[in-house]
């Protein structure tokens, strides 16, 4: 007979997990709300019969319950028990506040990894060349002007099978990652790495693993670690790494893509930087095109308010993200995409984002000369950001704090804990790079202070 509350037999569920850790248990469980072999409304075991059968600890099995519980995935009900619901997730953002949280009142906020808007390029000419006609004839137009999409695919890393634009690369990456990552997902990103990732990622409920990073991108052992435990998919920045400022090589593309070629994950690019990196463009959609989604931003390099990005690659993501924006914006403002497509052809526009490309990495090589004879440990090569070693984060910051001074914590960047860093967004500094340099080169080597200090 099956009573309304039998929960779910402790067997089946402890024959799903292999890694008895408590993410094991969360993520395991979490597949098997995804998969169907648990439905919504399901009782689960108790946490001391599920324990007895794993052979693990109650504590184990109960904290994993509380990450599931976290993210929405099940409800503690008291005496009734614990049951599997809709997942709805966190509606914080932690992370990402948590990057932005300072007082907010600095004279010189390094914090924020925004271009400077000195740099970018004056949109008043341009504006003032579009056309005044309405661009949309129906609801249902192809969502992408056609001579902005013939321009995005010329320029494209490799043919992309679908190509659409989106609000930004934050918008493309929620987008994305709502269309292929699924409760208990295995997901591989970057560490460190982009913080609202890291939220959103946590939202949908995926289990992340951090790969850690070196001069060239992605290390490649530890990929391939991830990957013999079956990863859905892969998130990375190609160059201009934020916070890290790495420039992948294409040596790295080319190896990542051989240690994914036999997996069937999901590649996403998030190219946020465009063209204000210095380093040249690589994408493993060279090597897997039907498996690589790619993410263009111009907010780094044409403005932050144009709120576009290109989305391009796999035909079943990216229609799949398309067809998903139908039932919500549909398309994203054609008057801002004729203004980023003037701009791509204007000769003034493409001499001021050389300008500021080649002003950031005067400024990032001004202040990494300072931080080389000082000692510090940083990494930087590429972009607005450098990521930079400090004895304490907290002491670090409030050093800096002292002069005037913001930038991010590093905690947020991380998915597990590593070296305190701070991420200081240095092509901000628009002069005294030296002095302000050493006062960096200062932070990072200030000792803790004593609890309670502040
Ligand atoms: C790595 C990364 N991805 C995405 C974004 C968001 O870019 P957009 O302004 O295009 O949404 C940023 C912004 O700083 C970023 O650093």
């Amino acid at each position: 007979m099956n009573l309304p509350f039998a929960p779910s037999p402790v067997d089946t569920i402890a024959d799903g997990i292999t890694d008895r850790t408590a993410r094991g248990i969360a993520a395991a469980v979490g597949r098997m709300i995804t998969d169907g072999t648990l439905a919504i409304g399901d009782r689960l075991p108790t946490v001391r019969d599920l324990a007895a059968v794993l052979g693990v600890s109650p504590t184990t099995v109960s904290e994993a319950w509380q990450s599931l519980a976290a993210v929405g995935a099940i409800d503690a009900r008291g005496r009734q028990g614990t049951f599997v619901r809709q997942p709805t997730g966190p509606s914080t953002p932690r992370r990402y506040r948590r990057v932005t949280e300072g007082p907010g009142h600095f004279a010189l906020d390094l914090s924020t990894g925004t271009p400077d808007p000195a740099l970018l390029p004056d949109l008043g000419p341009v504006i003032a060349r579009v056309s005044r006609q309405s661009l949309t004839s129906s609801y249902l137009d192809h969502p992408v002007l056609p001579e902005l999409e013939a321009h995005l695919r010329s320029d494209w890393p490799f043919p992309p099978e679908e190509l659409t634009v989106v609000d930004g690369a934050m918008d493309a990456l929620d987008r994305v990652a709502s269309m292929v990552v699924r409760l208990g997902d295995r997901v591989v990103v970057e560490q460190p790495a982009f913080p609202p990732l890291l939220d959103l990622l946590d939202l949908l409920g995926a289990d992340v693993i951090g790969v850690p990073l070196d001069h060239e991108g992605m290390r490649v052992a530890e990929l391939s670690a991830a990957v013999a435990l079956g990863v859905r998919a892969v998130f990375l920045q190609p160059r201009a790494q934020n916070p890290t400022g790495v420039t992948y090589t294409e040596r790295r593309a080319k190896q990542l893509a051989a240690a994914l070629a036999k997996s069937d994950a999901i590649i996403v690019e998030d190219d946020h930087s465009g063209d204000i990196a210095s380093g040249s463009l690589v994408s493993l959609g060279a090597y897997l095109p039907h498996r690589t989604v790619h993410i263009r931003s111009y907010s780094k390099s044409h403005g932050p308010d144009l709120r576009l990005a290109a989305v391009g690659g796999a035909r079943d993501v990216v229609s799949g993200a398309i067809n998903r924006r139908l039932l919500g914006p549909g398309w994203s403002s054609r008057i801002l995409q004729a203004v980023l497509l003037e701009m791509l052809d204007h000769a003034p526009t493409i001499q001021a984002v050389a300008t500021a490309r080649s002003e950031y990495a005067r400024r990032r090589s001004a202040v990494t000369a300072v931080l080389d004879a000082e000692g510090v440990v940083y990494t930087g090569t590429d972009g607005i950001n450098l990521w930079m070693q400090v004895a304490d984060e907290r002491s670090a910051l409030i050093t800096l704090a002292a002069q005037g001074i913001g930038a991010a914590p590093g905690e947020p960047f991380m998915v597990q804990p590593d070296v305190a860093s701070l991420r200081v967004t240095v092509g901000l500094i628009p002069s005294n790079l030296e002095r302000i340099a050493k006062v960096l080169a200062d932070a990072a080597g200030t000792v803790p202070t004593r609890a309670g200090q502040r």
